[in-house]
């Protein structure tokens, strides 16, 4: 038995989470896994169909937070982050690892149930920007070596299926909801995706 005084912990993040307002999506939600597409005859439409699964992971606020429109980054739903910061030049001294540090920590602050961390935490550079983008620009840019960090497909692979900036969307702590799925789940995704030709929706 634990002793009594730490049930209060979870009680009192819970009442946080309330004041916050949670963001928290379906737990159960899964990814499709590569096999359930085999009723798509044409490999190139399969390739589509796998891209537009994937979509629901890299457009998930979790992974558009950080790569967003503008060279500030945005929290929770798509809303501001607060305090302002932005790596324009005039705030660019407020380096993102002042507050966010190696793992989430949980805070007692009112409204903030955890700050967000893991190593290195900082915002995608703007080429590599998404919000406000249609899937097909995203899917193009993702595999234009000019945009995305000069990455082969099997570069962008390894980055999806392992870099751990990205396995944070699954972790994300606090009330902040994680992107469907698993982190495994998706690097099987993508990889089926670049084997059946790495196609871009139409849209
Ligand atoms: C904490 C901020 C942060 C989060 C959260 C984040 N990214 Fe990124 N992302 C970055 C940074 C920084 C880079 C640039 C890294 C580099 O080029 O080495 C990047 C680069 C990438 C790239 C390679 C560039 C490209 O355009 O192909 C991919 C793919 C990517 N991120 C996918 C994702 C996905 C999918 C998620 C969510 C599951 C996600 N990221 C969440 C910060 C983030
Ligand atoms: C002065 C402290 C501070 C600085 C500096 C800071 N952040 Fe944050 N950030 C926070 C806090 C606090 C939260 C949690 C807000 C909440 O959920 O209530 C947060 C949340 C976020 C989130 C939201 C995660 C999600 O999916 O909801 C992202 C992304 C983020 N910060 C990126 C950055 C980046 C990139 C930088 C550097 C350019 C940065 N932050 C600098 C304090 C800071």
């Amino acid at each position: 038995m634990l002793p009594r005084g730490t049930l209060l912990i979870p009680a009192l993040l819970f009442t946080g989470a309330a004041i916050a307002g949670s963001t928290t999506s379906d737990p159960s939600s899964a990814l499709r896994s590569p096999d359930s597409f085999a009723g798509i005859a044409d490999r190139t439409e399969r390739s589509r169909a796998m891209f537009d699964e994937m979509a629901r992971v890299i457009q998930h606020p979790r992974c558009l937070n950080c790569h967003p429109a503008t060279r500030e980054p945005l929290q929770r739903d798509l809303e501001r982050h607060q305090p302002a910061v932005s790596m324009d030049k005039q705030s660019r001294a407020l380096e993102c690892q002042t507050c966010h540090h190696e793992h989430n920590t949980p805070t007692f602050a009112g409204g903030i149930a955890s700050i967000p961390g893991a190593h290195g935490w900082k915002l995608a550079p703007a080429s590599m920007s998404w919000v406000g983008k249609s899937r097909r620009e995203i899917c193009q840019a993702l595999k234009d070596p000019a945009k995305n960090g000069k990455r082969d497909l099997a570069a962008i692979h390894e980055h999806m299926a392992q870099d751990h900036l990205v396995g944070w969307a699954w972790h994300p702590g606090g009330t902040l909801g994680p992107a469907p799925g698993t982190q495994a789940s998706f690097g099987a995704l993508v990889q089926a995706w670049i084997d059946t030709g790495a196609a871009c929706p139409a849209a």
